[in-house]
């Protein structure tokens, strides 16, 4: 397949690159098919039948194909319909409708045109300071979201840097309409990150949320922004965290400012999001008490029901910060009287950085095992896309959009369902194994990089590579307090006690290590080296096989891809090898560094005699 420089197909090849003609999701959906029908080699009639008022469809095939459904139902039952084609796989029975009604897309795109956390290229939204899109590649980016059901966008970063803070202004807002009109004939809506501080930037003496000009300037940003986007959803904040500003700055509650916010956007039936990333970046790494894992739930969990109805609390699934393995955040199990949002990240950040395979849908299973999905409201997910030709870097780096996609749609985590589905779709002939080698990509980079739920020992700043003391002696709360004895932090009810802020059964099992799932013993726990874990090993042990494994893993995930040269489009075999080979190398690298740095500590030698550390070269023959 040949690249183009206007955003390859993803997992739609059987869709025309060019953009489909339509001024309606209907008419969009209408085009799609008639294509799509046509690539496939299908002959039948397609009808297609709005009835309704939402994202519901119901599919058919008596002789003729028919989708029925709302205005926006019936795009994604059509894009639903040629991909189970494409398949071979059967029409689903009975209507089918989303389980979350929001299903959110968060960019971290600055306008500069870099993506913090972002590995596949720059902005698809920005460029010099300006709103500045290709049209065509939007069409195709909404196209390749409304496919698989995602219906909200949020282009601009978390940390909203100048001047994307007067996003909201008459001075950009034009631009940002033309770019929600495209996404509109694709049933997508934005939202728009804002910062607090604002008023202040805009020339108010204060952004005091409980000042009654600052008040009326929101009001006016929020009537701007909706005479400009009829559709907009609402803001979303990053508040009172890494140096944002926020109702702390100004001795005021976070429901103070988010109500504040929120009653701006109410007259037009918007909605704030309010992220809960909110803990002391400034600790000093010698004080044991306070405990970075506990700050969220500390905060919010008692202001519960002060929130207004439009106001949603945006939770990240864990309680520290996307790292490979974690607990599901014990704030998403409180508070039943708030709404909220599940945020996930796609930007594989700490999870290999789309160099390094890494499919995510295995790491939200954990999310969805424990928390009934309807404990939360709304979903969103932080973007691994920019302008790569292949959108997402690493090619298979496709298939965590993907699989977001669906499991946003559903309410249920089935990575086996979604590798499958998508490999089958983006490679045809070959779909079982890579789906195969996506299932096996996250436990093989867990155990080379994170020693038994031990976060954060990367390289500080860019969060690639192993750096085991990189955050140990900083300011962020994330430390591992390895020593000559033990290694872990103790999280239990004894030490600082994150396990008391889940519920009863949770609770039981994080707080007590014979019990405690191995994958997270290090998080919750502070054990000793010669620890016996139940398969009989001792802790230091486990985790110098875990190492030695995953480098190994890693190298066997190469040679599986190299068996599929031939089946793979040409170009993607090659971009996909040249990945897999660093990753092989980052991987060994991963093994020797933090195997040394445990050796080193505990002075116990590997059971089975592999050499840990330096080692000769190898001699010349
Ligand atoms: C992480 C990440 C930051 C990001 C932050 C957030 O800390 O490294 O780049 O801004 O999460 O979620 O707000």
């Amino acid at each position: 397949m040949k690249h183009t420089p206007k955003g390859t197909h993803a997992w739609l090849p059987y869709l025309p690159l060019s953009i489909p003609q339509g001024r309606s999701p209907f008419e969009i959906a209408q085009s799609e098919l008639r294509e799509g029908l046509k690539a496939l080699g299908i002959s039948k009639e397609a009808k297609i039948e709005v009835l309704g008022t939402g994202d519901e469809y119901e599919l058919s095939d008596t002789g003729d194909l028919q989708v029925r459904g709302g205005p926006t139902g019936v795009l994604y039952g059509s894009y639903h319909l040629l991909s189970l084609l494409k398949r071979g796989a059967e029409l689903p029975k009975g209507v089918v409708r989303p389980f979350y009604p929001l299903r959110m897309l968060n960019h971290w795109d600055n306008m500069d045109g870099e993506i913090e956390r972002g590995y596949a290229g720059r902005s698809l939204f920005f460029r010099g300071n300006k709103v500045s899109f290709d049209r065509e590649r939007i069409h195709r980016y909404a196209r390749m979201l409304a496919s698989v059901g995602i219906n909200a966008v949020s282009p601009g970063n978390v940390n909203v840097k100048p001047p994307m803070d007067f996003l909201i202004t008459g001075k950009y807002l034009p631009e940002i309409a033309k770019l929600a009109d495209i996404l509109r004939l694709y049933g997508i809506r934005l939202l728009l990150t804002v910062e607090f501080n604002l008023p202040l930037a805009a020339g108010l003496a204060t952004a005091d949320p409980l000042d009654e000009n600052v008040m009326r300037f929101w009001r006016e940003r929020a009537e701007e922004t909706y005479r400009h986007i009829p559709d907009f959803i609402g803001f979303l904040v990053k508040a009172d965290s890494e140096h944002r500003a926020g109702p702390f700055s100004y001795g005021r509650t976070h429901p103070e400012g988010a109500n504040m916010l929120a009653q701006a956007l109410k007259p037009y039936g918007g909605k704030l999001f309010w992220r809960c990333f909110v803990y002391n970046h400034n600790q000093d790494w010698r004080d044991p008490e306070t405990d970075r894992p506990c700050a969220a739930f500390m905060h919010y969990a008692p202001l519960d029901g002060q929130f207004d109805d439009n106001v949603i609390l945006q939770i990240k699934n864990g309680p520290l910060d996307f790292q490979v393995r974690e607990p599901v955040s014990p704030l998403l199990f409180a508070m039943p009287g708030t709404k909220k949002a599940l945020e996930l990240q796609l930007a594989q950040e700490y999870t290999g950085q789309q160099v390094d395979l890494f499919y995510q849908a295995k790491q939200w299973q954990d999310v969805f095992s424990l928390l009934s999905a309807d404990r939360v409201q709304f979903i969103t997910a932080v973007s691994n896309l920019g302008d790569d030709p292949n959108w997402t870097g690493h090619d298979l780096a496709q298939a965590n959009l993907f699989a977001y996609g669906r499991t946003a749609w559903y309410g249920r985590s089935d990575p086996e369902q979604y590798a499958l589905e998508w490999a089958q779709l983006a490679f045809p002939c070959a779909g079982k194994e890579v789906a195969d080698i996506l299932l096996h990509s996250p436990d093989t980079y867990e155990k080379y990089v994170s020693p038994l739920g031990l976060g954060f020992m990367v390289n500080p700043n860019s969060h690639y590579g192993p750096s085991p003391d990189g955050y140990e002696y900083s300011s962020w709360g994330t430390y591992h307090r390895a020593d000559r004895e033990k290694v872990g932090v103790d999280r239990s009810a004894r030490g600082t006690g994150l396990t008391e802020q889940y519920p009863g059964e949770i609770r039981a099992m994080y707080d007590d290590p014979a019990i405690c799932p191995d994958k997270l013993l290090l998080f919750f726990h502070r054990l000793p080296y010669g620890h016996v874990m139940r398969d009989g090993r001792t802790l230091i042990q486990r985790i110098y096989d875990d190492h030695f494994e995953g480098a190994h893993e890693a190298k066997e995930l190469a040679l599986r891809w190299k068996t599929l040269k031939g089946l793979i489009p040409e170009d993607t075999f090659e971009r996909v090898l040249t990945r897999f080979d660093r990753q092989e190398k980052n991987a060994r690298e991963w093994c020797d560094v933090i195997n040394s740095f445990f050796f080193r500590f505990s002075g116990i030698p590997d059971a089975k005699g592999r050499k840990i550390g330096p080692s000769k070269p190898a001699a010349h023959p």
